[in-house]
């Protein structure tokens, strides 16, 4: 993406290099980022320069020149923080690691949305990490709402193949006009691709970013059969290495709205994944929607394929099996 041109006045400010310690383990190269199309290695913003608090009083702390920020979760709120601006289109990611141990009931959101400004007709784009009790992994959840369309969850929920209480990994999501990707360390774990018949429940008005986290005990985890336990406060989950890569609201300069189109390699990794750790989807689940909602039928990749391995619940055939997580895992999926 060449938006950067448009971001000037944002990322002036941050072409000084980051601290080894404020990275993740792992740095880019340059041809990781042309091969997998990404503007992975533009500069993250500190707190001051792209984000401002939105709520939970002294539970948002910023560490290490304002580039990590600790938001938690106690008996007296949560907390959270969005972008100072709203873009249509972009590439926003971070880097993030969650409260390990008794997590039920918590939650901790990374998304756009601009709720606050389209009471009725907002948009949505969500990664959602739902804590669990003492030994069972966090659940990944993603969603898209477009327009309002808060009543048609599109919901899918996946294990991981790491311990994200363990390591800070990367979750980012990509917009376009004609498609979103939602990356876990790079892997695209979900595309959706706009369809005519999506019409404007594919988000289509600038959002913000926000990251929060807070008390989900009614619905979290195992459907609210397990709450948040206070006796383990505070829950702190940290963000680091946020990135903006966004377009400015009203540009509609090509770049920011070019398809990203994604390499075979990524797409079998893809694939591979769903296979593995996917547990829901909105597009299997027949007791939610007996017809499918419109763009199940033209999902693309593994569509179809994939249905055979859930229930008419939605629910993956081989739950237990399927969310394990191998150890020392993952090196099938790099790309
Ligand atoms: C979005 O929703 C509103 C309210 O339901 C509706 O009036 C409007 O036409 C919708 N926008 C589009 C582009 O369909």
């Amino acid at each position: 993406m060449a938006c950067s041109s448009l971001l000037l006045p944002i990322l002036a400010a941050v072409l000084l290099p980051a601290s080894p310690l404020l990275r993740p383990a792992s740095t880019y190269a340059a041809k990781d980022e042309l091969k997998l199309g990404l503007p992975l290695s533009a500069a993250a913003l500190s707190f001051e320069e792209g984000y401002t608090q939105l709520f939970g009083d002294s539970n948002l702390m910023l560490h290490g020149d304002g580039k990590r920020v600790h938001i938690s979760l106690d008996e007296r709120t949560g907390s959270g923080f969005a972008s100072q601006g709203a873009y249509l289109h972009g590439f926003f990611r971070a880097s993030i690691k969650l409260p390990a141990d008794y997590a039920a009931g918590v939650v901790v959101a990374f998304y756009m949305s601009n709720g606050n400004v389209y009471e009725k007709t907002h948009d949505e784009l969500d990664f959602e990490f739902l804590g669990n009790v003492r030994g069972r992994e966090w659940r990944v959840q993603t969603n898209v709402y477009g327009n309002g369309s808060t009543a048609s969850g599109r919901e899918e929920r996946y294990g991981l193949w790491f311990d994200p209480t363990q390591d800070f990994h990367r979750y980012a999501i990509l917009w376009t006009r004609d498609r979103i990707i939602f990356y876990v360390d790079e892997m695209p774990i979900r595309e959706v691709v706009r369809t005519a018949s999506m019409g404007a429940q594919y988000p289509s008005k600038p959002m913000s970013l926000y990251a929060t986290i807070w008390d989900g005990s009614s619905w979290a985890t195992s459907g609210g059969r397990y709450k948040v336990d206070y006796k383990y406060a505070p829950y702190v989950a940290e963000f680091t290495d946020l990135l903006l890569h966004g377009c400015p609201s009203g540009s509609t300069d090509p770049p920011c709205d070019a398809a990203a189109a994604m390499s075979p390699a990524q797409r079998s990794a893809m694939a591979r994944f769903r296979a593995r750790h996917m547990t829901y989807g909105y597009c299997h689940d027949r007791v939610r929607y007996p017809a499918p909602l419109p763009e199940c039928s033209s999902a693309g990749v593994g569509a179809e394929a994939e249905a055979v391995a859930f229930l008419p619940s939605g629910e993956a055939r081989s739950i237990g099996r399927r969310h394990r997580r191998a150890r020392g895992g993952g090196a099938d999926y790099a790309l």
